[in-house]
C-alpha cells in the first residue's frame, strides 16, 4: 500500500488510538496460563498481536474473538500448554516471539519461532542466554541467534540476571519462564524498562516482589482469570499528538491514553523542548495509570537527552526526532543504541528519511543529532517494514511542501490500523493507495 500526504490545515478533534500493544501481548499470553476465563476489552487487533493469539491457539489455548476488540481467553493453568504441531509464525512481532520464548521455555516441549524479513534480522541471543542459564536449549542462526529459532524447553531453575539492556522484552521473557522454574527467579535491570508484566502478574496473584530496579518471581502460585481492559496506546497516540504539535491552528486530544511513567517519556522530553502539552483526566484502570493528553504548536527549543529516560520513550524517539526538525537548535539524543536493533536500524533510517525531506538530521553510534527548524520538502520514502518509520514520514509529511509519498506502508497496521482513517478525522490530507504490480 503507498500513503499519500500532503501539508495541511489545523488538526482538530479528539483521538482514541487503539489498544497498547505491549499490554495486548501481555493480556494474552497471561490470560492463556491463568487458570480460567479471561475477557480482555479493548485488546489491540493488529497484525502483531493477532500473531501472538494465533500462537497461543497453536500451544492449545482456546482464545476467541467476541466483536472486533474483545477477545476471551480459556486458560487452563501453565501445565495445559501442548507442543504446537507446527512452527510458530510471528510475522513482524519482536515482542510476540521474544514472550513466547520465555513462556515455552519452562514447559516439556520443543518450539520453533519464525518471522518475516524484520523480525529475522533481529537478535534473539539476549533471550536466549538468560533461557539457556537456567536450563533451556535455544537454537537460532548464526552469532546473534536470528529467527528462525527453537526453544527445547524443560526443567528449569531460577536465576538472578542482568540484561546488559534495558529491555522489557528480556525481563519478561525471563519472568515468564521463571513461573515454570524450580526457585526464585530475579531480573535486575540497568534502567527501568516498561513494567506491564509485573504489573499484570501481580494482579494476577503470582509472588512477586518490585524494590526499584530489581524484580522477584517466586513460582508455585497459579494466575487467576481476571477480566482486562487495555488503555489507549501513547506509542500511537503520539503520532496524532505530534501532527498536533507542529501543524499550526491545531488543538488535539487524546482520551483515555496510557500514562504508565515507564512509557511516559516522551511527554517529559517534549515537555523540556517547550512543547503545549497538557494531562487532563488522569485515573488508574486495571492496575495501570491513563488519561487524557491535550496538544497544540508553539515554539519548541533544542534539549539533550539520554540515560534513563530512554528506555521510557525508546519506540517514540523516531518520532521525537521528527519533531526536533522544528525545535531551535540542536537537539541530541544518546545512549539509544537500541534504536539499531528494532523493526528497522531506527536511527540509520531516520537519519536517511530526516535528511531526504530536507532536515539536518546526523546519525551518532548511540542516537541522533537534529538541527532546526528547518523547512521539510516531500520525498519518496520506504517504510522498510517498520510500521513506525511509516507513521513518522507520514507526520513528516504533514509539514512539508509538495507531497510525500509513503511505499510499503501496509506495515502500518502492525501496530495502528486506524492510523490514516484517526488523521483524516481530524483534518489531515492523507490517502491510502493500493499497490498494483
Ligand atoms: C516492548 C519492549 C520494547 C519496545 C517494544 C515493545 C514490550 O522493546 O521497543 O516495542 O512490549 O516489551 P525492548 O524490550 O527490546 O526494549
Amino acid at each position: 500500500m503507498t500513503l499519500r500526504v500532503r501539508s495541511c490545515g489545523p488538526l482538530r478533534g479528539w483521538v482514541r488510538a487503539p489498544g497498547d500493544k505491549s499490554i495486548s501481548h501481555r493480556a494474552a499470553i497471561l490470560a492463556a496460563i491463568a487458570e480460567g476465563t479471561s475477557r480482555i476489552e479493548g485488546f489491540l487487533t493488529c497484525d502483531d498481536c493477532l500473531r501472538t493469539a494465533d500462537a497461543l491457539r497453536a500451544l492449545g489455548v482456546p482464545v476467541d474473538p467476541i466483536g472486533s476488540e474483545t477477545l476471551e481467553v480459556r486458560g487452563a493453568g501453565l501445565e495445559a500448554l501442548r507442543e504446537p504441531r507446527a512452527a510458530l509464525d510471528m510475522g513482524n512481532s519482536g515482542t510476540g516471539m521474544r514472550l513466547l520464548m520465555g513462556l515455552v521455555a519452562g514447559r516439556p516441549m520443543t518450539v520453533e519461532f519464525t518471522g518475516d524479513e524484520s523480525l529475522s534480522r533481529r537478535p534473539m541471543d539476549r533471550i536466549a542466554e538468560p533461557l539457556r542459564l537456567m536450563g533451556a536449549r535455544v537454537e537460532g542462526q548464526g552469532e546473534r541467534l536470528t529467527p528462525p529459532v527453537t526453544v527445547h524447553g524443560g526443567d528449569l531453575g531460577g536465576i538472578t540476571y542482568a540484561p546488559p539492556m534495558a529491555s522489557a522484552q528480556v525481563k519478561s521473557a525471563v519472568l515468564l519462564a521463571g513461573l515454570s522454574a524450580v526457585g526464585e527467579t530475579t531480573v535486575v535491570e540497568v534502567a527501568k524498562s516498561r513494567d506491564h508484566t509485573e504489573r499484570m502478574l501481580a494482579a494476577m496473584g503470582a509472588d512477586l516482589s518490585v524494590e526499584g530496579l530489581q524484580v522477584t518471581l517466586r513460582p508455585g502460585h497459579p494466575l487467576r482469570a481476571t477480566p482486562m481492559q487495555v488503555p489507549s496506546d501513547i506509542s500511537s497516540a503520539a503520532f496524532p499528538l505530534a501532527a498536533a504539535l507542529l501543524v499550526e491552528g491545531s488543538d488535539v486530544r487524546a482520551t483515555d491514553t496510557l500514562l504508565n511513567p515507564t512509557r511516559t517519556g516522551l511527554v517529559e522530553a517534549l515537555k523540556a523542548m517547550g512543547a503545549a502539552l497538557e494531562v487532563a483526566d488522569e485515573r488508574e484502570e486495571a492496575g495501570e495509570p491513563l488519561g487524557a493528553l491535550r496538544a497544540r504548536p508553539g515554539a519548541l527549543h533544542a534539549a539533550e537527552f539520554g540515560g534513563d529516560l530512554i528506555p521510557r520513550m525508546i519506540d517514540e524517539i523516531p518520532l521525537l526526532a521528527v519533531i526536533a526538525t522544528q525545535a531551535e537548535g540542536t537537539t541530541v539524543i544518546r545512549d539509544a543504541a537500541e534504536l539499531r536493533v528494532k523493526e528497522s536500524d531506527r536511527v540509520a533510517v531516520m537519519a536517511e528519511l530526516l535528511s531526504a525531506m530536507g532536515a539536518d538530521a546526523r546519525e551518532r553510534a548511540d542516537g541522533l543529532e537534529i538541527t532546526g527548524p528547518a523547512p521539510l520538502h516531500a520525498a519518496t520514502i520506504e517504510a522498510r517494514g517498520d510500521h513506525r518509520i511509516a507513521m513518522c514520514a507520514a507526520i513528516a509529511g504533514l509539514i512539508a511542501s509538495g507531497e510525500t509519498v509513503i511505499e510499503g506502508a501496509e506495515c502500518i497496521a502492525t501496530s495502528y490500523p486506524s492510523f490514516v482513517a484517526d488523521l483524516r478525522a481530524l483534518g489531515a490530507d492523507c490517502i491510502e493507495e493500493e499497490a498494483h504490480d
